[in-house]
């Protein structure tokens, strides 16, 4: 590709769950920037029961009408072996693999009482086992070559909580903590793992937002940041975006400046008595590290 300013051109982009919602615009997004494109989707429904070749392909064929390369993949994320078969889809066709995006996701709502456990193991199964197998079955072969894009898939739930979603937010969090270890550990073999929070229309939300706000809630607008993180040049690792209706911002943790008592001060009267001050956010930090929170921690007595 003569102008291909994000080096995509000739890259092998995996996308789950791109039969439908946000994979579907991601993955078209990616073929036009010039990569071959593995559209993998279980093609069931939105709460993970059923399956079906319909939406994948039918992804593809729209991609392939635009000009774009594409294959079709029906295996599912939340296995070992259907995330090996995703893997073996882009490699057979494509000889290699390059990009990751984790998008594939179900959800089961229901308020904490009423969850069951079936309810809790299959949001996991998808979103962190999902995650997990692909990126794992992906990781050997980004590291020999020394070159790797991956983006996970969180939410706003897992961020911030949201009613009625216990087992989802825990999921999407866990998410979020496997994102980080990973780009500390990709970092050295030029892997970049980052994390969305997008906000889209699609199935998952169709039911959930009202129709006037879902106008703006386009998911073509979530994937060019998706696609822009899996770019070449791309200089950020283990960051976490939200991301819906144009707008685009990083998140980061903030840690209050609290007390810092002697070890041998603390008790829980000395709690209540400081417990204006833990709280007060004025001159809270940004963290970026295991590190920078440990000598955080420990900062008024060391010598
Ligand atoms: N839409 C939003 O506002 C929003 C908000 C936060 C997070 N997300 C996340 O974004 C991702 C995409 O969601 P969406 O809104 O486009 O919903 P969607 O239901 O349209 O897309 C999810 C896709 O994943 C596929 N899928 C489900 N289980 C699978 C499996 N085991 N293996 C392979 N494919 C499977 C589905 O068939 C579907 O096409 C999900 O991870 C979702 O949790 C979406």
């Amino acid at each position: 590709m003569e102008n291909d300013p994000f080096g995509l051109s000739g890259r092998t982009a995996v996308i789950t769950g791109a039969g439908g919602g946000l994979g579907r615009t991601h993955a078209i997004l990616f073929a036009k920037h010039g990569a071959n494109v593995v559209v993998n989707d279980l093609g069931g429904k939105f709460d993970g029961s059923g399956k079906g070749s319909e939406m994948a392909d039918s992804v593809v064929a729209e991609i392939k009408a635009a000009g774009g390369n594409a294959v079709a993949n029906y295996d599912s994320v939340a296995t070992a072996e259907g995330a090996a078969g995703i893997v073996k889809s882009a490699i057979d066709a494509f000889g290699r693999i390059d990009i990751l995006v984790n998008n594939a996701g179900i959800l089961r709502d229901k308020s904490f009482v009423n969850m069951t456990d079936e309810d809790w193991d299959i949001v996991f199964a998808v979103h962190v086992k999902g995650t997990y197998y692909c990126t794992k079955a992906a990781w050997p072969l980004l590291r020999e070559q020394k070159y790797g894009r991956v983006v996970f898939t969180a939410s706003a739930s897992g961020i911030y909580g949201n009613f009625g979603q216990s087992n989802y937010s825990a999921a999407k969090m866990g998410l979020i903590g496997l994102g980080q270890t990973l780009a500390l550990e990709g970092e050295k073999y030029n892997i970049r793992v980052n994390t969305i929070a997008p906000m889209a229309a699609s199935r998952m939300t169709e039911s959930l937002v009202p129709p006037h706000i879902l106008e703006k809630l386009k998911p073509e607008c979530v994937s060019p940041l998706v696609v822009y993180l899996c770019s070449e040049a791309i200089d950020v690792n283990g960051e976490v975006y939200e991301v819906g209706a144009g707008a685009v911002s990083r998140i980061e943790w903030l840690r209050s400046k609290g007390v810092a008592m002697r070890p041998d001060q603390i008790s829980v009267e000395a709690v209540a008595a400081a417990w204006k001050q833990i709280n007060d956010m004025t001159d809270s930090k940004i963290l970026r590290s295991v590190g920078e929170s440990t000598r955080a921690t420990l900062a008024h007595c060391m010598g």
